[in-house]
């Protein structure tokens, strides 16, 4: 069975840290557009891990997911060997994003998906470093776009359009494509159209 498939039919509840798990899975249409998109011999992050982690691990070549509860972590990879599923190509990074992605070096990946902590100012920092490591013609998946800390780095993102191409999207999801390789390590607030 297809792991999408086994994910709709179990509804693997992976999140939270105590003895009542939660789902927070990534919705249907990020889920559909994974479905769609994703490519055998690509190399995925992401900050948060869950459905996407299962998905991207079947459908890619490799996943380093980052998130600060371990028990996540074990949950996933049981829920994995439970259903027949590998989980030999996943790095689970036991940490907060936030913390780690600074120091992460010497990767290049195809696919960031930011889906970590929502407050303000995690999603950005996450988009700010992991973004880093995306390849030209890479994608950058955003998720909750409708939430106001997450919303700031998506509106930003369509200014910066001839970085970030808006491929897709619908109410809480959003997919942009890296359009050239740029670093924002030495930007002047006066150039970025954000602020005109
Ligand atoms: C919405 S869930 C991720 C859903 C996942 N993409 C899926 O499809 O199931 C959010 C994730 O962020 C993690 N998280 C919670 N607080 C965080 C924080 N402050 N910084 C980073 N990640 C955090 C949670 O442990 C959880 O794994």
């Amino acid at each position: 069975m297809d792991v999408i498939e086994c994910l709709e039919q179990t509804a693997p509840r992976f999140h939270g840290s105590d003895e009542n798990p939660r789902n927070w899975r990534l919705g249907a249409f990020g889920v559909n557009w994974m479905k769609s998109n994703l490519k055998a011999d690509w190399h995925c992050l992401e900050t948060g891990a869950g459905y996407t982690t299962c998905v991207m691990a079947q459908y890619c070549k490799s996943v380093i997911t980052i998130s600060p509860l371990d028990k996540e972590h074990m949950r996933i990879k049981s829920w994995l060997v439970e259903n027949g599923f590998s989980h030999e190509n996943i790095k689970f990074i036991h940490d907060l994003p936030q913390k780690y992605l600074p120091f992460l070096k010497n990767i290049h990946v195809d696919l960031l998906l930011i889906d970590g902590g929502h407050a303000f100012p995690y999603p950005i920092i996450d988009w700010y470093y992991g973004s880093m490591f995306l390849k030209k013609d890479g994608y950058l998946l955003v998720d909750n776009i409708e939430i106001n800390s997450v919303r700031i780095l998506y509106d930003f993102l369509l200014t910066e359009s001839d970085v970030w191409a808006l491929q897709d999207r619908d109410e809480e999801f959003s997919v942009f494509q890296k359009k050239k390789d740029f670093s924002y390590e030495r930007v002047k607030w006066i150039d970025q159209v954000f602020n005109k």
